[in-house]
């Protein structure tokens, strides 16, 4: 949300761990400098806010540590539920300051919280269908705790935070270098191809620790975005209750497929079912919004795409094909960065890839 020239690490501080990644040019194609994943204890998050900033500080410390970053300047994600997001038409003459001044006068119109609970930007996004004398300007107001507290862990990590971005741009960085491999064999994309693209429409679908978020994109806009409240962690669940084990055995069991022969039957298949269930719910949302009724493909990220068969399930629901999204496909990595476990681990930095890859774009 503020500009700035200078290079940052991506910072992605989600409820089950903090995510860290810097990612740099290395002649035509781009490379993972340094990355990390750091695990934080259960129940240190609370809608949405850490509520213990020292302990994930240590975690986010650590990450960076091991990720061997020398970058101190960093980005964040606001989850996208706790942000506002409005694209209001505005006359083509109105410049930056034309804009601020007139978001100033009438917030209160846009935005239903109080100007002092919030931080406001904006983003102009070209034409409007209003009329050929307006431009579509995109409102994003971020509830100012959230951005606060997660200042703060960067700050008490010995990190300076210099952009605040929304989880749906991060979220759109990344698919815009999934978009080839997904659409067009890989080629290196043209204006042609950008204007095929502009009329797909693609779900991204981010499971994550507690919440699944569905993205509807048209082209490489996420047009539509919905919270259902279910997530990996439902399934651990599942499994300390079916065997009878603790939480903390349970994540362990579900990370390493170390289970029962009928743990795919009876907890792992009904689990895909219900986040099949709940995206195919959250679509008809999508549906009844606006003009369409189908979507071409989905990109499955988060820690969703850990879970063994999702994509699949996912896929055969709704009936069209499906990817794990992994964007370093065609990345090179730096010598310290463990290439499998990137890749393995490839779903779960989507929002902190998405918010490093800005870092280029100065
Ligand atoms: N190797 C693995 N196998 C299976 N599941 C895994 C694996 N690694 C992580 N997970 C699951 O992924 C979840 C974390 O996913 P992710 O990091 O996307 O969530 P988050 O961003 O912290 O949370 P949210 O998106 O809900 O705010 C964990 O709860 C864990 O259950
Ligand atoms: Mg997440």
């Amino acid at each position: 949300m503020f500009k700035t020239k200078e290079r940052f690490l991506g910072v992605d501080i989600s409820p089950s761990s903090v995510k860290v990644m810097e990612i740099i040019r290395k002649g035509k194609r781009l490379q993972v400098e340094a990355c990390a994943i750091e695990s934080l204890p259960e129940g240190i998050f609370e809608d949405h806010k850490p509520n213990d900033v020292e302990q994930v500080a240590m975690a986010l410390k650590q990450a960076v540590k091991s990720s061997g970053t020398r970058l101190r300047k960093a980005a964040v994600a606001m989850p996208t539920a706790g942000v506002i997001m409005r694209t209001v038409a505005m006359p083509n003459e109105y410049d930056e300051t034309a804009i601020e001044d007139a978001l100033e006068v009438d917030a209160a119109q846009y935005i239903p919280f109080p100007i002092d609970d919030i931080y406001m930007d904006f983003e102009p996004r070209g034409a409007s269908r209003t009329g050929r004398d307006f431009r579509d300007v995109m409102i994003v107001a971020a509830r100012r705790e959230l951005v606060d507290l997660r200042r703060d862990v960067l700050q008490e990590a010995g990190l300076k935070c210099i952009i605040a971005d929304v989880e749906t741009y991060a979220l759109e960085n990344t698919f815009r270098l999934l978009s080839s491999d997904l659409y067009f064999a890989g080629e290196e994309l043209t204006d042609e191809h950008m204007s095929r693209l502009n009329t797909i429409r693609t779900a991204v679908v981010d499971v994550g620790a507690y919440a699944t978020s569905l993205y509807v994109l048209h082209g490489e806009r996420a047009v539509f975005s919905r919270d259902q409240a279910i997530g990996c962690s439902t399934l651990t669940q599942a499994i300390a209750d079916t065997y009878d084990m603790t939480r903390d055995q349970a994540l362990l069991a579900q990370r390493s497929s170390d289970l029962p022969a009928d743990y795919e039957p009876t907890v792992l298949e009904p689990f895909r079912h219900s986040v099949a269930e709940q995206v195919s719910g959250a679509l008809q949302f999508y549906y009844s919004s606006g003009n369409y009724n189908s979507i071409d493909s989905i990109v499955l990220v988060g820690g969703g795409g850990m879970i063994e068969g999702l994509e699949r399930t996912l896929s055969g629901y709704i009936g069209v094909p499906s990817i794990i999204g992994n964007p370093f496909n065609n990345f090179t990595t730096a010598k310290r960065v463990n290439r499998h476990g990137l890749m393995r681990d490839a779903p779960l930095y989507a929002t902190a890839c998405g918010l490093a890859i800005r870092s280029l774009d100065q």
